[in-house]
């Protein structure tokens, strides 16, 4: 093995520095030669990207982002092109194998989430060797315990609840807190357990504002005149949909989620006659520098990722399983999402701590 490519690809995450700093570094020591690709996808279909040495990824274990730069958008199957002023989808993924193959590349480690990963599975049916690192907030990734980046964004929505905590207490009100997560209802579970949610609303568990504004009126009669509500972006009520915030077009994932926060705090305020407001967490739950716990996981990939990559396991994915990183075929990862199971002993344990999931 002389020479191997990177890329992170899709929505950005806490995490992604550490895992090109243990890759450049584990290669390094193993004499092979690291280039990244800029922009995930985008840069291999563009030929675009930077040699990384070890004195490239130096001082970037604590920083957010990428410093490859990333693109949820970018699909080299229809990629965005313009001809003749007009802006034309062309299937160029013939050209980025191409772009692969003149480089001499060994093997290309592929940092992403589902649609990242799907977009790998792709190209090693086209016969390029590729190595997985599962990253992603949301942690909806099959195959592996954790995605890192996720107890990142944790850390981030639990430290919100926290601060929505005093305010809603002072003025007796109603806070919703909106996060992400897409179809997975991960952040919102866990943050919500980590921060002391009174209810907690995921996708995986549709619920009524009936049931929601029961919690609170039990709360009030306890003398609690405030709550606190984390809605998962993706979360919907009994027959009804998600709200999608806006359709990124060419996008693997065109539907951007996000909208169902605002839609409750107005609800609630009305059955209930608290005053209530929403908060939208947003892109800061993927923004800053990772947590310890990620910092570790992600290097461990990194390292596992070229140690893969030495064996010649491809097609693969690297996953943590229990405490103990493993292997697992990248095509497991990306067959379905993993979501929350609505009886596992997550929910139960939300459930024993008294927090409502809006349904009976
Ligand atoms: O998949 C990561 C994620 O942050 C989701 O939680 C969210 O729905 C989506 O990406 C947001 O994408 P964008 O950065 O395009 O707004």
């Amino acid at each position: 093995m002389k020479r191997i490519g990177v890329l992170t690809g899709g929505g950005d995450c806490p995490g992604l520095n550490a895992v090109i700093r243990a890759i450049v570094k584990t290669a390094s020591d193993l004499d092979i030669e690291v280039i990244g690709f800029r922009d995930g996808f985008r840069g291999v279909v563009m030929n675009e990207f930077l040699p990384l040495a070890p004195k490239d990824v130096v001082g970037i274990l604590i920083k957010g982002g990428t410093i490859l730069g990333s693109s949820n958008r970018d699909n080299p199957y229809h990629f965005k092109t313009e001809k003749n002023g007009e802006t034309v989808y062309a299937d160029l993924s013939d050209q980025a194998v191409a772009n692969i193959e003149q480089l001499g590349l060994d093997c290309t480690i592929v940092i992403g989430g589902d649609g990242t990963l799907s977009c790998a599975d792709d190209f090693m049916q086209k016969g390029v060797k590729i190595v997985g690192v599962p990253k992603t907030i949301d942690n909806d990734l099959n195959g592996t315990d954790l995605t890192f980046g996720f107890m990142t964004a944790i850390d981030t929505a639990t430290d919100a609840l926290e601060k929505l905590h005093t305010t809603a207490e002072s003025h007796h009100r109603i806070m919703v807190l909106e996060v992400m997560g897409r179809d997975a209802g991960w952040i919102a579970l866990q943050a919500g357990i980590a921060g002391g949610a009174d209810v907690v609303l995921i996708p995986e568990i549709p619920f009524t504002l009936e049931q929601v504004a029961k919690r609170i009126f039990e709360r009030k009669n306890r003398g609690r005149t405030f709550s606190i509500i984390i809605v998962a972006e993706g979360a919907k009520p009994v027959g009804g949909q998600q709200v999608v915030k806006r359709i990124v077009s060419g996008s693997p994932e065109p539907f951007r989620l996000g909208g169902i926060g605002g839609e409750i705090a107005r609800q609630l305020e009305e059955i209930t006659g608290f005053e209530s407001r929403v908060t939208v967490l947003g892109h800061l739950q993927r923004g800053g520098k990772p947590s310890a716990f990620d910092r570790i996981l992600a290097s461990r990939y990194g390292v596992a990722a070229v140690e893969m990559a030495t064996q010649g396991q491809f097609g693969m994915m690297a996953s943590l399983q229990g405490t103990a990183i493993s292997t697992v075929p990248i095509a497991v990862a990306i067959k379905e999402l993993k979501t929350v199971p609505p009886e596992g002993e997550l929910v139960q344990t939300a459930r024993s701590l008294g927090m409502s999931f809006g349904a009976p």
